[in-house]
Order: structure tokens, then sequence, then C-alpha cells
């Protein structure tokens, strides 16, 4: 296992005395309820930034599955780049989402891709519209807003899927499989752990879209809303009550090194030692490049990078920006029949990837997304899977271990189909995880313990 010793308070794991290692490859039967479709489900994308084009993506790939036929975008290279990826008539093109409806309905469907604090107005016009609705998380940063979302989706009996990736990547579905199939007993407890990677909680959380939770959403909610999510999904309990700590520690003005400038480009006495220098990261390692809009001509990009670090957020230092968000977080929860988790988010890793480990009663399974192992107490036999090529296999996507197009495949299934049984994220089998997150923020600036009430 991939540093499995790392978890905050937790000890590296012993070997399993006696056990025999066997690898095997994770597989997964295509879904029972897909049908061929007779034509596509026609969409329209609100909010064409990197995440509206990983699902507008998909209909390139599966043009028989997706036809995006319109699109609202105030930048107007991104509105003309994905109108041209995808043939969107001129009069379907819009700058921003209001003006979508003031049409008359003209798409099955949309994608709300909008930034945190733009969810809720064009949702909630979406539902009164009369379209199903393929939605961003969070679904909005006010907990009024999302139960406001909730009842008018119920009310108007219209599809609304939350983008809780997770519960469509393999490696969790099959998690998610083993812990309810009773494979290793009873389910007591689980660790959980995040590991952002130092330099993604730089780009993210402290320089990019993120950096003040007032103006997005707290991290427990922009971050890590998709383990509070995975761990009740896969637990199939209700969460009953929440604690939490966690604090902004290291991206403040205090620790900013002498000699360090506003802006990495400033001639930054440490930058060529700077784990975070935007130039290393953007600009020679060019990490990221979903956050510039660059030009199509690639020998262009190195100046169009260096224009943005210049000017704008991505190239200031990460020490004196107006940031807020917490960069350690840690969570305890309290299940229906006694189950126990425990959450951990950290921005000072080397790598990204969830790692998760479950203690049953007759069993052991601990994975990294990767591949996962699980162990029988009974047997003393153990096995590995490797989760990773089935993902590959599949689609071509495979962000967010391969959840990224399976919950598009899924969604256009159940707008097809008119079926929500076809989604495993619905917003009325979201919402919970949402108001775990709020609770556990309540819990952090209050010091206490929080109940979770539906
Ligand atoms: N499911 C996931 O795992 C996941 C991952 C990353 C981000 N997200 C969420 O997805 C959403 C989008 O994130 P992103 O990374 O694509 O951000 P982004 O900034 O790349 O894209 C958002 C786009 O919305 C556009 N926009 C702004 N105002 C608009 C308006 N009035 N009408 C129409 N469009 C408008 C912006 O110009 C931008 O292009 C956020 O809520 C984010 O939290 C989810």
């Amino acid at each position: 296992m991939k540093a499995f010793g790392v978890v905050a308070g937790s000890a590296v794991i012993p070997s399993f005395a006696g056990a025999k290692e066997r690898m095997e490859k994770l597989e997964l039967a295509a879904n029972p309820l897909h049908k061929q479709l007779d034509k596509p489900v026609t969409v329209i994308t609100i909010g064409a930034g990197a995440r509206g084009n990983i699902y507008g993506d998909f209909a390139a790939e599966y043009p028989d599955k997706m036809d995006i036929i319109g699109v609202a975008e105030p930048i107007a290279i991104r509105n003309e780049r994905y109108a041209k990826k995808h043939n969107i008539p001129e009069n379907n093109r819009f700058k921003t989402w209001e003006d979508v409806f003031k049409q008359p309905k003209f798409a099955d469907a949309v994608i709300i891709s909008t930034p945190d604090n733009l969810h809720y107005a064009p949702c909630m016009a979406a539902l009164k519209a009369g379209y199903d609705i393929l939605l961003e998380k969070p679904i909005s940063p006010s907990e009024k807003e999302c139960r406001d979302i909730l009842q008018l989706a119920k009310k108007t009996g219209r599809i609304v899927a939350v983008c809780h990736v997770l519960r469509y990547a393999p490696y969790f579905m099959r998690l998610r499989e083993l812990m309810q199939s009773g494979a290793i007993g009873e389910v007591v407890s689980i660790q959980h752990f995040e590991p952002i990677q130092h330099a993604h909680m730089a780009h993210s959380y402290v320089r990019g879209n993120w950096h003040n939770s007032k103006e997005s959403t707290p991290i427990i909610l922009a971050k890590s809303c998709h383990d509070l999510d995975i761990i009740k999904w896969m637990l199939g309990k209700r969460a009953q009550k929440i604690q939490a700590f966690g604090n902004l520690k290291w991206f403040k003005k205090e620790n900013a090194p002498s000699g360090s400038t506003e802006r990495c480009t400033d001639g930054c006495a440490v930058e060529k030692n700077c784990p975070y220098s935007a130039i290393r990261i953007y600009f020679e390692e060019r990490q990221r490049q979903y956050a510039f809009d660059l030009p199509d001509d690639k020998e262009k990009h190195g100046e169009a990078i260096m224009n943005y670090l210049r000017t704008g957020n991505y190239g200031r230092c990460v020490y004196k920006m107006d940031n807020d968000q917490c960069d350690h977080y840690v969570t305890n929860m309290l299940f229906e029949d006694g189950i126990t988790a425990s959450f951990s988010m950290e921005a000072f890793t080397p790598w990204g990837d969830r790692r998760t480990r479950v203690m049953g009663s007759m069993g052991y399974i601990e994975g990294d997304m990767e591949k996962y192992t699980i162990y029988d107490f009974r047997t003393k036999q153990s096995k590995t899977v490797d989760a990773k090529t089935v993902e590959v296999e599949n689609y071509k996507n495979e962000g967010h271990g391969g959840g990224d197009w399976r919950l598009v495949d899924d969604w256009l299934q159940a707008v097809a189909q008119q079926n929500p049984a076809l989604l495993t994220s619905t917003i009325d089998a979201s919402i919970e995880s949402h108001v775990m997150g709020f609770m556990a923020e309540k819990s952090r600036k209050n010091n206490s313990v929080q109940n979770i009430k539906l």
C-alpha cells in the first residue's frame, strides 16, 4: 500500500501474520439498467470552465448518448471554444445563465457547472422551467438553499443528480459492496484520509477559486463533501453526530520567508527553493493548465502563462493571499448502530488520492484508490485487487477514479429513461452528507458536537 502508515493518529499497519497474498483485477458487471438510447439526450451547459468541459467531453466521445446544444458562459474565449467543439448554433450561445431561462425550454437537461455561489439560482430556474439537471457540488454554500433545491426537485419531479463523482468510481462502488455484503463481518469503524497534495492545496484553496471560504464555500464542503458523502454512502447508515477541528496553520503572512515578494515573478529571493513557486508549478512543470485560457498556438503558452502569473492570483505569493481556508481539518462521526468514522483532510502531502481503512468484526479492508486489500480474520487469507485498470478499460476519462464519466453516463440514462433509480447521487440521497459538512463547520467554529438532523 502506498505510504499507508501516514494517517494522522494511527500507527503503521502491521503485516497480516500468515496471510497468503493474491492479486486480482477489479471487474465490474455492466449496469443492467442501461439501455441503448434511441436518440442522444440534449443538454445545455451552464458554466463552460474546467468541469463543464470534463462533462462536455463525454458528448464529444459519445455523440449517440449526449448532444450539447446550448452553452452559457461569460468568458468569451471559453464560450467560443465550447460552441466550436460541440457545434452549438449561434442563437443557443449565451453570456450568462439567466439568458438560458429567458427562452422557452429547448433541451432535455442542463449541466450546472458554475462557481459554488452560482448553483442555487440557475438550479431553481432550471427546475421551474422543467429541465433535468446535473448539478455540481456543493449543492449550495447555504444549508437553506440546499433544502430549497431538494423541495423544488421533489415538487417538480425533475431529476437532479449531484456530482458526487466518487459514488461512480468502481473502486468505491466495490468497497461499498464489500462493506454492505458482510464480507468483513459487521463494519465497526472507518478511517478515511484525504491527502489534498501541497501544490493542489496552494492552487485551489490558497491562490485559486476557493481561497476565500466566504466568497466560495468552507473547504469541508468545497473539497471534502465528497469524503463525508462517500463514508456515509459506503456505510449505508444515517449519520447522528459530528465533531470537527481545523485551522489555517501555514499559508499566512507571518510564515512568509524573508526576501519573499508579493508575486513569485517580482524577483522573490526564495522562489527557486519554494515548493509553492508559481513559476515552477505553472511555467516550468506546466501543472494545472486548465486554469488558464491559453492560445491555440502551443509555442505561445509559456508567454501567456507568465502573463497570468504577473497579473492574476496564480502568480501571488502563497503567504500573502487573502485566503482563509483550513489547511488541515479532522472530523469524528457517529453513525447508527454505534459505527464510528474519522476523517482527516490534509494539505501537506506529496500525493493526492484518498486512503481508506475499514475495520470489521471478521476482517479488514485498506485501499488507496489504485488498489485495495481485504483481509479475512477467519481464514487468514488476504487478497489485493487492482482497481486502476477497470477505469481505463471502460471509459477514456479517469477523473475521480473513473467516476466523472460514469456519473455522466448514468445521468444520461436516468434522463432518457426518466428513472432516477439509475443514479446513486440524486439530490435526496446527497443532502445528508451536505448537512454533515454544515454541521462539521458549526462544530469547528463553536467547539461543540453537533447532531445531524435531516
Ligand atoms: N465534482 C467535483 O469533483 C468537482 C471538482 C472541481 C470543481 N467542482 C465544482 O464545479 C463547479 C465549477 O468548478 P470549475 O473548476 O469548473 O470552475 P471554473 O471557474 O473553471 O468554471 C466555472 C465557469 O462558470 C462560468 N460562469 C461564471 N459566471 C457565470 C454565469 N453567470 N453564467 C454562466 N457561467 C458562468 C465561469 O466563467 C467559468 O468558466 C464549482 O462549483 C466547483 O466547486 C466539482
